[in-house]
Parts: C-alpha cells; structure tokens; sequence
C-alpha cells in the first residue's frame, strides 16, 4: 500500500489575524501543504468564525491550497457562495446534510476534492455507501466549534479503523484528516493511527512561547 504523503493543515482561525499577511508568508516559506479555514454558521455548531469574503480574500492572497471546512448547515445550497476549485479540499458534515452524494459529487464537479466531517459520535458506517464519492474523511478528534478542547480518546481507535477498512476494499489513496487537539505528541499517535492531514492550531503551530517555523519544525518531526 502506497504510504500518503504527510501533510499540514494550519487552523487559520487560531492565526493572528492582525499580522495575516506575513503569518501566510511565513506558511508558504515553510511549505505547509493546506490552509484549514473553519466557517461555522452559529447553528451547527454553537459559533461564528470564517466566512465568505474571508475564503476570497485567502485565495486571491496565497497559492497554497485550501482545506475547507464547512461546519453549517446545509451545505448543499450553500457551496457557491465559496470561493474554491481545483486542488482545493472541500469538507462538508454528514451530520448537517441532507444530500451528501450529490454534494460531493457537486465539489467534485467544481475540480475540488470532496471530503466527509464526522463528528466524534458519528459511526464510520455512514461511509459505507459514499467511497466512490470521496477523496478524504475528515475525523473530528473534538466536537466541533471550539479551538482549545482535549481529545476524545476513542476517536484514535476511530481513525484507526477507518485506515484499516478503507485499505482493506480499495481505497486506501483516500486521505484521512484528523481536527482537534492535535498536539505534538497526539499527532504521533494520530499518525500512527493512519492519519495523513493534520490540522495545526492552539495545541500545535499556534501554541505560545515559540515562534510559528519553530513550531511547525516540531509538529514535522513529530509526524516522522
Ligand atoms: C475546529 C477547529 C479546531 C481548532 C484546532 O474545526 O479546526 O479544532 O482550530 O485547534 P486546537 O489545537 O486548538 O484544537
Ligand atoms: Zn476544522
């Protein structure tokens, strides 16, 4: 089985957003592979963060990919008010839509790849009938809505065994994005775990006393 490549999601919405511009320069000089925009409506999650104009202004800014995160509900009516296309990571949340198949295939449509949210208590068998319509599952390793929660520890076992199954039938090129708490020692384990996106921010990269490159220099070595 092809080992995928490692990579790192900053959580933007824990950057310092009064120096935005030279914290994405500093991303892209260090080679992070994602940006991690969480747009949260106030419904489904009891929060407001990122939003439209703030995705636009990303994508006109910097060349790294984004990795969306869609915690609203509905997502199905709501995917062309945003900003994104080819090379881009779209996730939207099995629990918050009704039409999941169709909303993949219409982020697929758009040369974006199409990934499911699950939250903590959300089994993996809802996947059962939607492989062919993904390019990654995105585990919340937290609840969703909040930086600064600890992980729930079952959801390592969680990632897991969705490694091991989606290997097991064919589909091991589909990414496995792990959201929450992933510190520097929990993203050993959620690596070891058979996770492959990391989504950095208070626990990791954000974390305070150490600059943003020296941070993203232990989270690297952490994942070797
Ligand atoms: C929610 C967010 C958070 C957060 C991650 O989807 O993506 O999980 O910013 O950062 P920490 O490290 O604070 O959990
Ligand atoms: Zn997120």
């Amino acid at each position: 089985m092809a080992q995928l490549k490692k990579a790192i999601s900053p959580s933007l919405m824990c950057a310092d957003f009064l120096r935005l511009g030279e914290e994405l320069t500093a991303l892209e000089k260090q080679g992070i592979e994602y940006l991690h925009v969480d747009v949260m409506d106030g419904a489904f999650v009891q929060n407001y963060t990122l939003g439209t104009d703030f995705v636009k202004k990303i994508k006109g800014a910097c060349s790294i990919p984004l990795d969306l995160h869609l915690m609203i509900e509905e997502p199905e009516r709501k995917l062309a008010w945003f900003d994104f296309g080819e090379g881009d990571y779209v996730s939207v949340h099995y629990e918050a839509c009704r039409h999941v198949q169709a909303t993949l295939s219409a982020i697929r449509a758009r040369g974006a790849k199409a990934m499911i949210a699950l939250n903590p208590a959300t089994p993996l068998s809802v996947l059962e009938e939607l492989l062919p319509d993904l390019d990654g599952v995105l585990i919340m390793t937290v609840n969703p809505g909040f930086a600064g929660q600890k992980l729930i520890p079952q959801t390592l076992d969680k990632i897991r065994r969705l490694r091991t199954w989606l290997d097991g039938c064919g589909y091991g090129h589909v990414d496995i994005e792990c959201d929450g708490n992933v510190s520097f020692e929990n993203a050993k384990k959620m690596s070891e775990a058979g996770a492959n996106i990391f989504v950095a921010g208070t626990s990791s990269i954000y974390a305070k006393g150490q600059s943003l490159e020296e941070n993203i220099e232990v989270l690297r070595r952490s994942l070797l």
